[in-house]
């Protein structure tokens, strides 16, 4: 039985006041909300075993290691990967795709082709343009319909065998439009291209089977999924991590050193170089074990629901417009005012304790596609209430009569 208002004790940051007013947190596609049992972890971990991990046969740091390592479990099983060293910590999203852009410098020549979408944010687009000004790859683009949806017909006229990687995200950051990428994947497997799927907006919301999919990477971020920032997860199938060149030199990564020659460690150390956010990961992992409590499927459920009310409550208010209004889109609306700017009205529902993001989301060639500066975004998670979208709304109305 989901019940709102048992999950919002645990979070106590949902029961302060900002600007004097009850704090309505609808920012959560860019950081979450985090319950008191992922805190509770954290103050346990520096109270009581913080170490070093991999490295000391001394209590704390095997203590450590442990619950390091078995963090990475509870990844593997969420994820459903088919080997647990297919998971590899990193600082968050745009870590894992930065590792994976590097690793393929060396797999890649002139005249290769790497195809992105239109729906995506700066970090699924800046390591690919990076990447071809290295090696004269060159850059594809799926472009979006009005609905916010990919074009797949023109996904299917890009492919070709010159065609190497595939990136898309599996849910837009900016408008919340889900992509199909099970069909995605396939299609770019048929032209034996690679495919990364950015995680980092479906993850809060949908549980993704990495094997079932078929995916080759999978990137997260702890801190859209309850955990802390500075956190999160590359799954990347065996055959890739095996094949893709360290990222990072340092400690941990080695298997032996001479000044002559350096063997890299087995996966998943090979990822790994440095000490990690060893407390991040098992935090991140508590969090996992928070959501799946609750439950993945309640959650999307009940986050359809007030997606369903926000979106026709917001919708009478005149002169709003949301963009990608897709019928297939997780708890994100993104909307604008006409003659109003998005900044404003943030502002104006800041005050009145309403957190909102404002802007162009690190998604700029939306905003260009739309022909718009930015828009008011309020990204709506599982702990949120219809009350909440009720004061939204008021909100917006009382913003909208002060700007007009
Ligand atoms: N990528 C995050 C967002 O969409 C920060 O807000």
């Amino acid at each position: 039985m989901f019940d709102v208002e048992k999950i919002r004790h645990d979070f106590p940051i949902l029961s302060t006041k900002v600007h004097g007013k009850p704090l309505v947190y609808l920012d959560n596609a860019a950081t979450s909300q985090t319950p008191k049992q992922v805190m509770d972890v954290i103050v346990d971990y520096y109270s009581n075993y913080n170490a070093n991990i991999h490295r000391g046969v001394h209590y704390l740091s095997q203590k450590a290691t442990d619950a390091f390592e078995m963090a990475r479990d509870i990844l593997k099983n969420h994820f459903n990967a088919e080997h647990r060293e297919e998971i590899i910590f990193t600082s968050g999203t745009t870590h894992g795709i930065n590792l994976v852009a590097n690793g393929f410098e060396s797999l890649l020549k002139e005249g290769d082709e790497i195809i992105v979408s239109a729906l995506e944010h700066h970090s699924n687009i800046v390591p690919w343009q990076m990447l071809c000004e290295k090696t004269g790859a060159i850059l594809k683009v799926i472009p979006i319909t009005e609905e916010g949806e990919l074009q797949l017909n023109t996904y299917k006229s890009l492919l070709n065998n010159r065609t190497k990687l595939v990136f898309v995200n599996h849910v837009s950051n900016a408008l919340g439009t889900i992509n199909p990428i099970k069909e995605i994947i396939e299609l770019a497997h048929n032209a034996d291209a690679a495919v990364l799927v950015d995680g980092a907006q479906a993850a809060p919301h949908i549980q993704p089977d990495v094997q079932k999919l078929d995916v080759d990477f999978y990137v997260v971020s702890g801190h859209k999924m309850c955990g802390p920032t500075g956190i999160g997860a590359l799954y990347g199938k065996k055959f890739w991590l095996d094949k893709l060149p360290p990222y990072q030199g340092g400690g941990e990564m080695i298997a032996t050193v001479t000044f002559e020659k350096t063997t890299y460690a087995d996966l998943p150390h090979k990822f790994e170089a440095g000490t990690p956010n060893v407390c991040g990961a098992i935090a991140f992992g508590k969090a996992v074990e928070y959501m799946t409590e609750i439950g993945f499927k309640q959650i999307e459920t009940y986050e359809h629901e007030l997606l369903e009310y926000a979106t026709e409550r917001l919708l009478e208010i005149e002169g709003l417009k949301i963009y990608g209004p897709s019928s297939n889109k997780t708890s994100v609306i993104s909307f604008n005012i006409d003659g109003i700017h998005p900044y404003d009205i943030g502002t104006l529902l800041d005050n009145m304790g309403i957190a909102v993001r404002t802007g162009h989301h690190c998604a700029q060639p939306i905003m260009d596609f739309y022909q718009i500066p930015g828009t008011v975004r309020a990204s709506l998670a599982f702990y949120n209430t219809f009350k909440e979208i009720d004061s939204l709304v008021e909100g917006v109305k009382k913003a909208k009569a002060m700007l007009s």
